[in-house]
């Protein structure tokens, strides 16, 4: 049986850092997305995937050509050449799939999950339904798709990004759902389609969609919150799929000054420099070659390839993009996300969210929340 992997989107919500890198790459411990979502898809007895592109395919299809571990795992793409929203994307991969293949696994290609993909198959078989679409409760569903279901889960309404007064159910779209081949039918090709908006709701006035509710671990890494929140579960093991980064893993390459705490779990790819009384403190990650400056604190946050963080400078729950500096004694905390080679200035203070595109520079002292 094989999945269709939707990775066609933009990741606008996660810029700038998706400007250079794919939402289906940025790191989570270090390994690109796809790796947990290889490894979902394998759990679930799944034999192979086709991945739906679109925007950035190049670096996508490179990470999979070197990766040599997929045994038996088979590829295809299926590339976009303008976007073809959800469904248009899942119709786009249809030369890829064999009809007696039997139903198939579709996913958005930015969740990550604990959830068991064999009682989602047995509870689209028992139904007999033509599409079954996964449900997760979560703590504030107005960012999210809201799917109400009878006690037969059976689905009968959708409610998009509701306003607080309006939620009437926390349990939201998961973006993983099984389709009978003939639902693929029901999508016109070529032509921009989306599954939430168009085919799930004729499902629905047809009543063959089902819901099918789980409880297993469940974020989607498409804001820089939720990206980071996906980044610290997995450090801590809160996946459930693999233990956490109790004990710290610290190659030879690495290099540790006087007086640095490491607090784990971390991560910490090769040949990063650590100068004298720094402190990396838990849940954070970093990547290859980065620079922590003396005295300088990094906690809960994700430093992408090649970042320098400059002696005093401070970094609380933040996206650091590749080869970023951030200047001496600066502040960046609040969610702040930084797109590769920007340069935060001395003493700068970044607060808020804020967001600064690919190489900008902030003069010295230029910005203070
Ligand atoms: P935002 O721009 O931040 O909304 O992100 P997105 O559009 O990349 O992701 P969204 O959560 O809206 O979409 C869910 C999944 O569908 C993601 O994994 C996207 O990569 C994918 N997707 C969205 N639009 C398209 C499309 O036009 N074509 C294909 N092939 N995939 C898409």
């Amino acid at each position: 049986m094989k999945a269709v992997i939707l990775v066609g989107g933009q990741g606008s919500r996660l810029r700038p850092i998706t400007y250079h890198i794919p939402k289906a790459l940025v790191p989570l411990r270090n390994q690109p997305f796809m790796g947990y979502m290889v490894e979902f898809l394998r759990r679930g007895g799944l034999d192979g995937a086709v991945l739906s592109l679109g925007y950035l395919p190049d670096p996508i299809q490179a990470y999979f050509a070197d990766r040599k571990d997929l045994d038996g795992f088979s590829l295809d793409y299926a590339v976009e050449d303008r976007p073809l929203g959800t469904a248009g994307g899942l119709k786009n991969a249809e030369p890829y799939l064999d009809r007696g293949d039997g139903p198939l696994v579709v996913v958005n290609g930015d969740v990550l999950t604990g959830l068991d993909l064999g009682e989602l198959l047995e509870a689209h078989r028992e139904s007999g339904a033509q599409a079954t679409i996964t449900l997760t409760s979560v703590e504030d569903p107005t960012a999210y798709g809201l799917v109400e279901v009878d006690s037969e889960m059976q689905v009968h309404r959708f409610l998009e990004k509701p306003a607080y007064d309006e939620v009437t159910t926390n349990l939201v779209n998961a973006g993983i759902y099984v389709l009978e081949p003939e639902v693929l039918e029901m999508i016109p090709a070529d032509q921009e389609v989306s599954i939430e908006r168009e085919i799930f709701p004729e499902l629905q006035a047809r009543g063959t969609l089902r819901a099918h509710v789980s409880s297993a671990y469940w974020r989607d890494v498409g804001t820089p919150r939720s990206y980071l929140m996906a980044s610290h579960d997995v450090l801590s093991g809160a996946v459930g799929t693999e233990p956490g980064f109790e004990y710290l893993q610290i190659d030879a390459s690495t290099k540790v000054g006087k007086g640095v705490k490491l607090l784990p779990p971390l991560s910490i790819a090769p040949d990063c420099v650590f100068e004298e009384g720094a402190t990396v403190g838990g849940r954070s990650s970093l990547g290859r070659g980065c620079r922590i400056g003396r005295g300088a604190t990094v906690e809960g946050s994700v430093v992408l390839d090649g970042a320098e963080i400059e002696p005093g400078a401070v970094v609380r729950g933040s996206v650091i993009g590749p080869e970023v500096r951030v200047g001496q004694d600066a502040i960046v905390r609040g969610l702040s996300v930084l797109g590769a080679e920007a340069v935060i200035g001395e003493g700068n203070v970044l607060d808020q969210g804020l967001r600064v595109n690919p190489g900008v520079v902030l003069q010295p002292r230029s910005l203070n929340f």
